[in-house]
C-alpha cells in the first residue's frame, strides 16, 4: 500500500473525529481509579461511541477479532490488553489505555499511560519517559525531516533513561484505515527513511520497557508482555504534518504548528 496524503478538507475532518476520540480518552483516564475494573472502562468507552455516534475502530478488528473498543494493559502488559470483568485496578498500576474511533470515514487513534493511585517513583519515571519519548517525536514532525529522525529521537530518549523501545509494533499511518503506511518505528538512524510531507498523517506510538524489548504474545492471541515481566508504557498520538509544522489532531490544545500541552 502506499502513503494516502491528506487535503486540508480532510484534515478538517480528521481533527473532529481526533477531539471526539480524545475526549473520550480523557474520560476513561478519569476513571482509571483503584477498585475500577478494565470492562468498566470498557462500558464508559462503549458510552461516548455510542453518545457520539462514532464507530469503533477496535472491536472485531483483525484475526482472531478483537473483543472491545479499547486496550487496557496494566504492568508488564505492554499493548492490547483485553478488558475483563474480573481485572481490578489497584493503588500502584499504570495502565496503558488505547482508543480509537471513526467519524467521517476517518480514523483517530490515541494512548496514555495513567498512574493508578500512587505509584512507586520507578514506574512514575517509566512512564514520564515514554511520554516525553512521545513529545521528542512530535516536535521533529515537520516537513522535509525523516520517519529515522522520530525513531532515533525516541530511541535515544529512552534509551539515555536506561530503558529500551519495542520494536515488535510500530506507529503507523492513519486516515480512512487505522493502519495505514508508512510503518513509524519507534527505532532508527537520524537522517534515514523516508522524508515526512504536508498532509501525512502518522500516529506515533512508543511502548517504552524498563528492562529487555522483547515481547511475548499470551494465549488469548492479543495480550503483549515484556518477555522479562518489566513494566513498560506507551503513549500515542495523531499526528498531522502540516506546512505550519506538528498538529497534534488528537490534543484539544493543539493548532498548526504549535504542538500544545
Ligand atoms: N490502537 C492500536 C494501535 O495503536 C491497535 C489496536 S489493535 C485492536 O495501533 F485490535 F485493538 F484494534
Ligand atoms: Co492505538
Ligand atoms: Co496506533
Amino acid at each position: 500500500m502506499r502513503i494516502v496524503y491528506k487535503s486540508p478538507d480532510e484534515l478538517k475532518l480528521m481533527r473532529e473525529s481526533a477531539l471526539v476520540t480524545a475526549g473520550i480518552l480523557d474520560d476513561l483516564c478519569a476513571a482509571a481509579v483503584p477498585g475500577a475494573s478494565t470492562w468498566d472502562l470498557e462500558m464508559i468507552a462503549r458510552a461516548g461511541i455510542a453518545k457520539h455516534k462514532v464507530k469503533s475502530a477496535f472491536l472485531n478488528y483483525a484475526q482472531p477479532p478483537y473483543p472491545a473498543v479499547l486496550c487496557t494493559s496494566i504492568n508488564e502488559v505492554i499493548v492490547h490488553g483485553i478488558p475483563r470483568k474480573d481485572e481490578i485496578l489497584k493503588d500502584g498500576d499504570i495502565i496503558g489505555i488505547d482508543f480509537g474511533t471513526f467519524k467521517h470515514s476517518f480514523c483517530a487513534d490515541t494512548a496514555r499511560t495513567v498512574c493508578v493511585g500512587k505509584v512507586s517513583p520507578e514506574k512514575q519515571k517509566l512512564v514520564d519517559t515514554a511520554r516525553g519519548a512521545l513529545e521528542a517525536a512530535i516536535a521533529l514532525c515537520v516537513a522535509g525531516n525523516r520517519l529515522g529522525d522520530l525513531g532515533h529521537a525516541v530511541q535515544s530518549y529512552a534509551e539515555a533513561q536506561g530503558y529500551s523501545v519495542v520494536r515488535q509494533f510500530v506507529g503507523h499511518g492513519i486516515g480512512r484505515q487505522m493502519h495505514e503506511d508508512p510503518q513509524v518505528p519507534n527505532y532508527g538512524e537520524a537522517g534515514s527513511g523516508k522524508r515526512l510531507k504536508t498532509g501525512l498523517v502518522i500516529a506515533v506510538e512508543p511502548m517504552v520497557n524498563a528492562g529487555s524489548p522483547d515481547v511475548e504474545v499470551l494465549e488469548d492471541d492479543w495480550t503483549a508482555v515484556t518477555k522479562d515481566r518489566s513494566m513498560s508504557a506507551h503513549f500515542e498520538h495523531t499526528i498531522a504534518i502540516t506546512d505550519d509544522g506538528p498538529w497534534v489532531l488528537t490534543r484539544a490544545t493543539s493548532t498548526p504548528g504549535n504542538p500544545g500541552a
